[in-house]
């Protein structure tokens, strides 16, 4: 005999009940976690995208938490930074969590982005997923190179300077754009100013809104898998998936294991190496800034590295900017590039193997010369590495359509 149910549940679900007449709570949980037919071959790269979300709540809800003690003033902001390290009570640990956190989130992106090229995720119906995505990633890029000058540090400082001057390379406007960026005829308390109003409130809300379209549009068209099959083609008698599972709890419980593991090493990081030698935090950085001092290398942050030796390549200042920004721009691109029958590398051709192969080989030896001084031999190395980042772009076209790939399975594998 089933128990009487108590007071307490009754009254829970009424409430419950009064609610989703008002506000469809309960359709949407259906829709998009207990009921949303995800692929049952998930793997390891499919846990990037949860983990993305966390890194962007934690940053979040860590930089408010900086925010109540930070000083964006140009004579203030270095020590208001110090003063959180020392003497705010466990400041030093929302600090480093938000500072590692940076690094991460571009760790975990990264890692999603090559999932999506591995498996051929920005094809055809999932064009606007990867377009999305694109964005989330300039926006991302702009959030991290605001946050980087907020320390007022040196490398903040004149990273700042290298990367704003750069807008003046462009013909006729260059200069007054240069101007109205800073805010000032060089970069002062008013251009803190604004980077710091632009990344705790516009930039992060651009991207909140963006990670929200970006899921959307992939709930409207189902996740991708390895295999690149399309599992919503095969359906049981109710109309779900055969080759499907509902998000909760199968990957709500794959996620949370992500998660545990994720945590871990972001906290051996966060205890034992927060400034990971030099690369989640520049020593530079640990002087405060002085416009009269240029440090003796200024290099980015690793994450902007790639980007940096292919700009640093080119001798012609415009040229170097317009071939960096292409860099970026030409992913936009990339749901047409490739005319492979196939999306998954699984199934695609040696060529596409290969070619995959030297881009993840090309993006991380750019990224290591990007760190580097900028010597002779390490511009001549960059030109190279430069052509073969274009090569895989430019060539895609050609060998997805002409190269001999395997048969897709009718349903996934494993
Ligand atoms: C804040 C950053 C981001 C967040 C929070 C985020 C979140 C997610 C989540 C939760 C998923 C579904 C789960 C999964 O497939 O792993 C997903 C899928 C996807 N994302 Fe992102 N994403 C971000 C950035 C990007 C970027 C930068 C790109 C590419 C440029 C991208 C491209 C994709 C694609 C193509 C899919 C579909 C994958 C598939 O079905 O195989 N995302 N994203």
């Amino acid at each position: 005999m089933a128990k009487p149910a108590s007071n307490t549940s009754r009254q829970l679900a009424n409430a419950g009940a009064w609610i989703d007449q008002r506000l469809p709570v309960s359709e949407f949980w259906k829709k998009h976690i207990s009921e949303y037919y995800a692929p049952k071959n998930f793997n390891f790269f499919y846990f990037f995208g949860s983990l993305a979300m966390l890194v962007l709540v934690l940053q979040i809800v860590t930089g408010i938490f900086l925010t109540m003690h930070y000083k964006p003033d140009a004579s203030e902001a270095f020590a208001s930074v110090e003063y959180i390290m020392r003497d705010v009570e466990w400041g030093w640990l929302i600090r480093y969590m938000h500072s590692t956190g940076a690094s991460f989130f571009f760790i975990v992106v990264y890692l999603h982005m090559f999932r999506g090229l591995m498996y051929g995720s920005y094809k055809s119906p999932r064009e606007l997923v990867w377009i999305l995505g694109v964005f989330i990633y300039l926006v991302l890029m702009a959030e991290a190179f605001m946050g980087y000058v907020l320390p007022w540090g040196q490398m903040s400082y004149w990273g700042a300077q290298v990367i704003i001057s750069l807008f003046g390379a462009i013909p006729v406007i260059g200069d007054a754009l240069v101007e109205w960026i800073r805010g000032d005829f060089f970069v002062s308390d008013a251009t803190l100013n604004r980077f710091f109003a632009l990344h705790v409130i516009a930039v992060p809300l651009a991207l909140l809104l963006l990670v929200v379209l970006h899921l959307a549009a992939l709930h409207e068209v189902g996740s991708n898998n390895p295999d690149g099959v399309d599992v919503k083609k095969k359906k049981d008698s109710k109309g779900r998936p055969l080759d499907g599972i509902p998000f909760h709890p199968y990957y709500t419980v794959k996620d949370i294991f992500g998660v545990g593991v994720f945590l871990t090493l972001f906290a051996f990081v966060i205890f034992y190496a927060p400034e990971f030698g030099g690369l989640f935090l520049e020593p530079d950085n640990f002087n405060p800034a002085d416009p009269l001092v240029t440090p003796e290398h200024i290099v980015p942050v690793w994450y902007f590295t790639p980007y940096y030796a292919i700009l640093r390549a080119v001798p012609d200042k415009l040229a170097g900017v317009v071939l960096m920004g292409l860099a970026i721009m030409v992913l936009f691109a990339l749901p047409w590039l490739d005319r492979s029958k196939v999306r998954s590398i699984r199934y695609k051709g040696i060529g596409s193997k290969i070619m995959l192969a030297v881009f993840a080989v090309t993006f991380i030896r750019l990224g290591m010369l990007g760190m580097g001084e900028g010597t002779y031999i390490q511009t001549i190395e960059a030109r190279i590495w430069t052509f073969a980042y274009f090569g895989f772009f430019i060539l895609m076209p050609f060998v997805t359509k002409y190269e001999k790939t395997r048969p897709e399975p009718e349903r996934v594998t494993k």
